[in-house]
């Protein structure tokens, strides 16, 4: 179990095999929240959230996928939140991946100016990444998470048995983010090895989770949780750091069309850019470089540049000018150090090397 204070929220993250009973939940909470509960699910995730869910508890059910993270999600569950009868003091629980959590997040920060939360997380992107650390957000305008708030669970649960049924791609795209996430932490190259442990349950749909998965989402979620607690509101540089390669993997995603690529691919791409990049600029060591890029490719995500799924380059090219992680004009990359990441500016005068970097030429 974590205790984490995100600016003065209190989060509590359990990691632990079975699915909770309503009970577990609730005994995060003082005084109890009153009944019912509303749950939120996708239709995926419903299975799961009955199993917590007391009879006759208030139910919004989204839809599968990113479409569900919208305004019309969020407005369809704040009406079911009226409608089960749910005051200020009410709870939402969050039953899903980041696509559940995120929207169900941002609509409990702002029924009746802020309701009770807690999360079951039941993707390894959630586990890793999503449920941790308060943001929430919904797309809106064809902009991603272009809507949302700070708003940390109070509760968050990390039942991994959920993680059998996880089809082997969405296994393999919250892999990614657990792989950057260790190279953030100084002492993280030592679980290179347990990742290569679950080169089998990425691959396979069938294929059982490993017993370092535990070991390994509790390290993210561990590295995670200590970097938000330092810079809860992004306001300062540590946050910005959990970005390492998604400079580089937003500008593929958008450029190969949204949606193509899963986003745990494009960040493991982008992770290998971002070694590159930083042995360019002298900042990452290249036997560090290099045992990132092999964990990588022993895992079997495409690092070839320019990705087979990229538009063009100067697509990629574009779409990497209009980063949301530009700063006053330049453009902000995460890379490896010698230990841990650190951030570079590049100006778009100089940004020549990324352009090479993405076509390959410096390989
Ligand atoms: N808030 C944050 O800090 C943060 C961080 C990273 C990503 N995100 C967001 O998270 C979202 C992606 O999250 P995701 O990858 O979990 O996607 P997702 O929530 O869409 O889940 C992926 C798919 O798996 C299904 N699924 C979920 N749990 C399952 C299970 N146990 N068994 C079988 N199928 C299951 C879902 O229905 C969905 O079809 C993105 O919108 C991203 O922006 C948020």
């Amino acid at each position: 179990m974590y205790h984490f204070n995100f600016g003065g929220a209190e989060s509590v993250v359990h990691i632990q095999e079975n699915i909770p009973s309503l009970d577990d939940v609730l005994s995060n909470f003082a005084p109890s929240p009153p009944l019912p509960a509303l749950f939120v699910c996708d239709s995926r995730t419903e299975r799961i959230a009955r199993r917590v869910a007391p009879d006759g508890a208030g139910f919004c059910v989204l839809e599968a996928g990113e479409s569900a993270k919208s305004w019309r999600s969020v407005e369809k569950t704040l009406r079911s939140a009226r409608e089960a009868g749910l005051g200020r003091d009410g709870l939402f629980v969050a039953v899903g991946g980041g696509v559940v959590t995120d929207s169900a997040g941002f609509a409990a920060s702002v029924y009746m100016r802020g309701a009770r939360l807690a999360f079951v997380s039941t993707t390894l992107l959630g586990m890793a990444d999503a449920a941790v650390g308060g943001k929430t957000a919904v797309d809106l305008f064809d902009l991603k998470n272009f809507a949302g708030s700070f708003y940390p669970a109070q509760a968050v649960y990390m039942p991994t048995s959920v993680l059998q049924s996880l089809p082997a791609p969405e296994r393999r795209s919250g892999l990614a983010e657990i792989i950057k996430t260790a190279i953030l932490d100084g002492d993280g190259d030592d679980a290179f090895e347990g990742f290569r442990a679950l080169e089998g349950f990425i691959r396979s749909d069938d294929a059982p989770a490993p017993p370092s998965l535990c070991e390994l989402i509790s390290q993210a979620v561990r590295v995670k949780g200590r970097i938000v607690e330092a810079d809860p509101k992004e306001t300062g540089e540590e946050r910005a750091l959990l970005n390492l390669g998604h400079t580089f993997a937003h500008a593929l995603e958008s450029s190969a069309g949204l949606g193509k690529l899963s986003h745990g691919e494009a960040v493991a791409w982008g992770l290998a850019r971002s070694c590159e990049l930083g042995e360019a600029l002298g900042r990452t060591p290249a036997p560090r470089g290099a045992r990132i890029r092999r964990l990588l490719e022993d895992l079997s995500y495409e690092l070839a540049a320019p990705h087979p799924a990229m538009g063009s380059l100067d697509l990629f090219m574009r779409s990497l000018g209009g980063d949301k992680k530009k700063k006053a004009g330049a453009l902000r990359f995460v890379v490896p150090a010698e230990r841990g990441a650190e951030i570079i500016q590049l100006t778009m005068e100089n940004i020549d090397l990324v352009k090479h970097i993405a076509a390959g030429a410096c390989a």
